[in-house]
């Protein structure tokens, strides 16, 4: 079990209380090796927010404070960048909207927005419903002899890579080099989360040729994804072979000011960002998901019920039909409020600041706690346990402000929200539609903190055909 965090010592001039800097040198191990933990411990000691070094090394704030987040992410947005660990990604994924920044972001994100407007999203829709079927007949297949135990993790990776693949390349890119691009990415993240965690590798890993290594995977995901632009453009769209998908619509539309269309390096950013923001996110949200439906079968139950009492019972729901389903949006709301995919968001002041009184300088680097925010013990009543009538309309008390962010807040929210809030729903409905879930074991599934909040390696769930 690591070390607490001591009592802080208050530095004079520090407007928050600090952990002095020898005890997180100490407990740099630990805070690596469980840093929600040592973050619960750290703000339960000194408060909602906190200051410690990262890694030992880095001044930050920690903040599970939803006035100070607020400030940062929505009433002066203006002030405040997001920090080199995100920048860092645009060496290997490249300048899309989840790395952009200032004057081009908004240039961007004002020209994608469309692409995910409700109408666009029912479009989208029917393809989500199709992989979700893909999943349920490889489900069929595996407990044609009994119930199967599945990789959950494994599992809703690939069901939500080929979603996302499909919403923007469209259906027809081969298996193969799906597979290939969901690969690379993985490989990229999987390095680039290492040199952030252990920074003093960084000169190994320069010796061993890991960076040039994880350059060239980098080329070659630019290639492929080029390539099918191009291959795109040339086949180009007609009324018989209409292309509904984010692509399509990248190359169609026009920046308002000077009426052309998006340069070719630009395209193979946003797509890049896209695929890499919209498949994790998902795929952690589907697991812990089924992960919390096999502890709590009677919340499975009622969605079954819900379903059947829609009329819905015996298809898939259309688009406009998935309101209609309210308690299991809410299974889906508690699940990311329990295990937020983005469980940590970071900022740094572009200026000097202030915030109730406290003054901090340009430079000051913040982590936004979601995970504490989204479990906060004055805000949230039994705050650690599955309830989704939390978020029923007119529940008391109410969902607090600005304490429930799984997809950020102000105008750097996550463009995919509704998108993602589809897909999950849908895959969540059509499994349930044929097969329970149950656990194997009583152990509690542990969270691993990565970019995202993902559920330990191996984490198997009973899947068994409803009689
Ligand atoms: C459960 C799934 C998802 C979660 C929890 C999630 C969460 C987030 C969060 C918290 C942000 C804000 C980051 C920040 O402010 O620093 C964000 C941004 C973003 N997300 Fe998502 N996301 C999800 C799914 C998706 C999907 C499916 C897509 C694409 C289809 C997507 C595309 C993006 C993009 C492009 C941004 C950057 C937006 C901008 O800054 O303008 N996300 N996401």
């Amino acid at each position: 079990m690591p070390t607490p965090l001591l009592p802080a010592i208050e530095a004079p001039t520090a407007p928050f209380p600090w952990v002095p800097r020898w005890r997180t040198l100490l407990t740099s191990l630990a805070m690596a090796r469980d840093p929600i933990g040592n973050l619960n411990r750290a703000h339960a000691a000194h408060g909602d927010t906190v200051g410690l070094h990262l890694g030992g090394i880095r001044p930050c704030y920690v903040t599970r404070d939803p006035a100070l987040v607020q400030h940062i992410l929505r009433q002066h947005h203006r002030r405040y960048l997001k920090s080199d660990l995100t920048h860092g990604l645009i060496r290997y994924i490249g300048r899309g909207l989840l790395t952009n920044e200032g004057p081009d972001w908004l240039r961007q994100r004002r020209l994608i927005q469309p692409a995910f407007h409700r109408q666009r999203l029912a479009g989208l829709t029917r393809l989500m419903q199709a992989a979700a079927e893909e999943w349920t007949q490889e489900l069929q297949a595996r407990t044609a002899t009994g119930p199967a135990l599945v990789d959950i993790h494994e599992a809703m990776t690939r069901v939500a890579f080929r979603i996302i693949a499909q919403a923007t390349f469209g259906t027809s890119m081969s298996d193969a080099e799906r597979d290939r691009l969901s690969d690379i990415l993985t490989q990229i993240q999987a390095f680039y989360v290492r040199t952030i965690r252990q920074p003093y590798l960084r000169p190994w890993l320069q010796g061993t040729g890991s960076y040039r290594r994880h350059e060239a995977l980098s080329r070659e995901l630019r290639e492929l994804v080029r390539t099918y632009i191009r291959k795109r453009q040339r086949a180009g769209t007609s009324p018989a072979t209409p292309h509904n998908d984010l692509l399509q619509m990248l190359l169609d539309v026009r920046y308002e000011d000077t009426g052309e269309p998006m340069m070719e390096e630009q395209l193979v950013d946003e797509a890049n960002i896209l695929l890499l923001a919209g498949h994790e996110t998902s795929a952690n949200a589907l697991s812990w998901l089924f992960y919390l439906l096999a502890e709590h079968p009677e919340a499975a139950a009622q969605i079954r019920q819900e379903r059947a009492a829609a009329g819905l019972a015996h298809r898939a729901p259309e688009f406009e039909e998935l309101a209609r389903l309210p308690y299991s949006m809410q299974v889906i709301q508690e699940t990311m409020r329990l295990y937020p995919p983005a469980w940590i968001l970071d900022r740094v002041a572009l200026e000097d600041d202030e915030f109730q009184g406290h003054p901090f300088p340009k430079g000051t680097l913040f982590s936004l706690y979601i995970y504490g925010l989204h479990r906060h013990p004055t805000l949230w009543p039994a705050p650690n346990a599955f309830r989704p009538e939390r978020f029923a309309p007119g529940a008391q008390p109410p969902v607090p402000a600005y304490a429930y962010l799984p997809f950020g807040g102000g105008p750097r929210l996550c463009i995919g929200n509704h998108f993602a809030l589809a897909e999950i729903q849908l895959v969540l409905l059509e499994t349930l539609r044929h097969f329970t879930v149950a656990p194997i074991t009583k152990e509690e599934v542990v969270p691993v903190p990565l970019v995202t909040l993902r559920p330990q390696e191996g984490v198997v769930l009973q899947f068994e055909r409803l009689a």
